[in-house]
């Protein structure tokens, strides 16, 4: 048996908020975020909007692309940094939304890598147990809400958004996750990371305003680090099932930032035309942008079935890893 994905959706708010929109917060300019990051404009949530709500479409939007109900679902798998609080999981919550009563739900935590990690989780138990047919993977991010909106070192990164996907057991032996390369380096964790508001620096209302409960990156390090990984990671794979560049139809990669895909792109021999790149318009929505990026994709029937996807993805954490998936 294998597992196919039959249904994607994805959601961003309505609000954009351009370069233009960031120079009047911080000492910052349009060319310099075009050229060093590719990102031209990016979607805020409002106020009232919790991280589930952006969660909730992306969903609604993959179950009607799969053609099933929400009480099919056996389990639902959210990826976030955001919950919308401590407890419950946000995936709990977005069941309750979706009046789903059946499925197993829990959030997964592994940054920008999210969604990777969560496909796999779902892909090894649909595989190891005949139980679950019907797993609903999502990832949504509310990153406005951790981003210091004083810092220009971050603040015109980041971007809020949901990609969601149903993946399904079939009875065919074809199996659309090809191989997969999951990392992890707890070393590294201070280069990227929001320090206060959990259990070792709890919130206090001298901390909101300190940035110290927002995202602090020492983002060269990063930069450096991220090509590597993901170069390292996509080799991985592409050995793991004897695939070689030409044989790779689309590269998917994490959108953080234009010059790590195209280095990531061009050391894996993968000309541009065949790299999707979606983060001139909504920035770095961490665990999101590949979901968003497929959705985006598969509806716009770039992906075809039978194509050959390398998806790769880098964060905190670190995190790491790719997906080849045959569509
Ligand atoms: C953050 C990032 C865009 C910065 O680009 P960079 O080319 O590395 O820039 P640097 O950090 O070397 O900074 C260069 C200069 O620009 C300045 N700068 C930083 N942000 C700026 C901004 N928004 N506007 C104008 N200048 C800025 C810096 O202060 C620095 O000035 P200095 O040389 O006087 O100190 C880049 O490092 C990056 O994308 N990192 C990885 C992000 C990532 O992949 N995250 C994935 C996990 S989420």
């Amino acid at each position: 048996m294998g597992v196919k994905i039959i249904g994607t959706g994805s959601y961003v708010p309505e609000k954009v908020m351009t370069n233009a929109d960031l120079m009047k917060l911080v000492d910052t300019s349009d060319e310099w975020i075009i050229t060093r990051t590719g990102i031209n404009e990016r979607r805020i949530a409002s106020e009232e909007q919790a991280t589930s709500d952006l969660a909730y479409p992306a969903a609604v939007r993959a179950l009607e692309a799969a053609n099933i109900n929400a009480e099919e679902l056996d389990g639902i798998i959210m990826a976030t940094v955001t919950p919308d609080q401590p407890l419950p999981s946000t995936a709990c919550l977005l069941q309750k939304r979706l009046k789903n009563t059946k499925a197993f739900c829990f959030d997964l935590q592994a940054a920008c890598t999210g969604m990777l990690y969560a496909v796999e989780v779902a892909h090894s138990m649909i595989q190891s147990n005949k139980k679950y047919n019907k797993i609903l993977v999502v990832a949504a991010e509310k990153l406005s809400y951790i981003t210091d909106w004083s810092d220009r070192n971050t603040c015109v990164l980041f971007g809020d958004g949901a990609g969601a996907l149903v993946l399904e057991r079939t009875e065919s032996e074809d199996d659309s996750i090809l191989a997969t390369s999951l990392h992890a380096d707890g070393s590294f964790a201070d280069i990227l990371k929001v320090e206060a508001g959990g259990s070792r620096i709890p919130m206090t209302a001298e901390l909101i305003g300190s940035g110290r409960n927002c995202i602090k990156m020492d983002g060269r390090e990063v930069f450096k680090l991220a090509i590597s990984a993901m170069e390292d990671s996509c080799r991985e794979v592409m050995n793991e099932n004897g695939v070689t560049s030409s044989d790779i139809d689309w590269l998917v990669p994490h959108q953080a930032n234009l010059r790590i895909m195209n280095m990531v792109a061009q050391r894996l021999k993968i000309d541009s035309e065949r790299v999707y790149v979606n983060v001139n318009r909504y920035g770095n929505t961490s665990a999101a942008t590949i979901g968003i990026c497929l959705d985006e994709m598969i509806r716009g029937g770039m992906i075809q079935r039978g194509q050959i996807v390398l998806m790769t993805a880098f964060g905190g954490g670190l995190t790491w890893g790719s997906i080849l998936l045959r569509y």
